[in-house]
């Protein structure tokens, strides 16, 4: 199955602006009918969840829904799906609950890979703990995370291990499935970090044998709302600090306060309009998500093999990483230009890209570009086209030469 990519820009109002969108790694533009969903929630009339008359009831089946749309984008069961602001949140929030069963003697393995969101609440959270961290490396020049280190990291002494599906600047895909055995042999939990990798291509979070699984639908769509996705059973293991009068039952027992049901109701029409991204009408949601997804992910493909090629034969380009399995996003320098220099200029032609370490901290410094302003990253998703593309690199051209 194929993109019309015409027509999936058609649904997004905001591309209308004369703009290349090649932002989306750092959030998506959302299409109309996420637009509509959030406002037609707030005229239907909401109210706060838990009360008997229709308005309150409104909210709660606005919250189910969207836990079962999550469910359908990633895999996993309603029931497991913990909503909140951002992956940011809800990972310290994980953080915290798990590492109350820490101590000396506990060890935890990042990665070196990852976002910081995915670091540093493990690093802290150990060091309250007394447990000690432990560093999964990347391999350079290629920023790969070679899953065979993990044999020599892990021990019966480990607790968790923190592992991204996707780096958000280098777009390596880390082989997730054999790290979490690896994990699951010693009797480790994993926690996977889905933010970048989940627009980019169908996810099955049961394939990558995640136990926890954060993703944020505003990379993929939707609003400003995040999710950890996980076993009902392993929620209901552990307990997180909560408001004596709020709910004790999982996932709610991990949401702290008010919901934004609107914003809910966005994600929910999120993933409906990324289920109908290849056209097609037949089948479960789920089963249509997974064509979408499989769809979009060979759309951004190809395209990022043009923008490889032709940002490789501008000399003054350098690129950073070249795993095999990656997301379409390009890390690059200009050589004579700041990365902001090189952003500032793509903004004048009316290209959008992001410039800097992007929060993967401590790949960035590995990199040893991080005190230098780090890079410029330019990231597809699903509504980028070829125009696109050969606007970032004319705007590139320019400046090299
Ligand atoms: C890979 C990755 N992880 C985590 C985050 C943090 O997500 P949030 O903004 O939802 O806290 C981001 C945000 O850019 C990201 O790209």
């Amino acid at each position: 199955m194929t993109l019309d990519v015409a027509a999936v820009r058609a649904a997004y109002p905001a591309l209308a602006d004369g703009y290349a969108y090649l932002d989306g790694a750092a959030g998506t533009q959302v299409p109309g009918s996420v637009i509509d969903a959030i406002g037609d929630a707030y005229r239907s009339g909401l109210g706060n969840a838990g009360g008997v008359f229709p308005a309150s009831i409104r909210s709660s089946t606005v919250t189910a829904q969207c836990r079962q749309a999550v469910a359908d984008l990633v895999g996993g069961v309603a029931d497991g799906v913990i909503l909140g602001p951002n992956m940011t949140t809800l990972t310290y929030r994980l953080a915290g609950t798990l590492a109350r069963a820490w101590g000396p003697g506990d060890e935890v393995v990042v990665s070196r890979l990852d976002h910081d969101a995915n670091v540093r609440p493990w690093v802290q959270a150990a060091a309250r703990a007394g447990a000690t961290v432990r560093w999964a490396e990347v391999e350079l020049p290629a920023g790969e995370l070679p899953a065979g280190q993990y044999d020599s990291l892990l021990s019966e002494r480990t607790v968790l291990v923190a592992v991204t599906a996707a780096s958000n600047v280098l777009g390596t895909r880390p082989d997730v499935a054999e790290i979490t055995a690896k994990a699951r042999a010693v009797g480790a939990l994993s926690y996977v970090d889905g933010v970048h990798a989940t627009p980019h291509g169908p996810t099955d979070v049961a394939t990558l044998g995640a136990d926890f699984y954060a993703t944020s639908a505003y990379k993929w769509s939707g609003p400003h709302v995040g999710a950890v996705i996980a076993d009902p059973g392993l929620l209901d293991s552990l307990h997180p600090d909560k408001l004596e009068p709020a709910p004790g039952t999982v996932p709610e027992r991990f949401e702290q306060g008010t919901p934004p049901f609107a914003d809910l109701a966005g994600v929910t029409a999120a993933v409906e309009h990324l289920a109908s991204l290849a056209g097609s009408a037949a089948g479960t949601r789920r089963e249509r998500v997974l064509a979408s997804m499989t769809a979009a992910h060979e759309h951004e493909q190809a395209l990022f093999q043009v923008l490889l090629d032709g940002l490789g034969a501008i000399d003054q380009v350098t690129l950073y990483g070249k795993a095999p399995r990656r997301t379409a996003t390009a890390y690059f320098t200009v050589a004579g230009r700041t990365p902001a220099e090189v952003a500032s200029h793509l903004a004048d032609r009316q290209v959008n890209v992001w410039n800097g370490h992007n929060y993967a901290w401590e790949l960035t410094g590995l990199l040893g570009i991080r005190d230098a302003g780090s890079a410029v990253r330019a990231g597809l998703v699903h509504y980028n086209d070829r125009f696109d593309v050969d606007r970032l690199l004319a705007a590139v051209a320019e400046l090299a030469g």
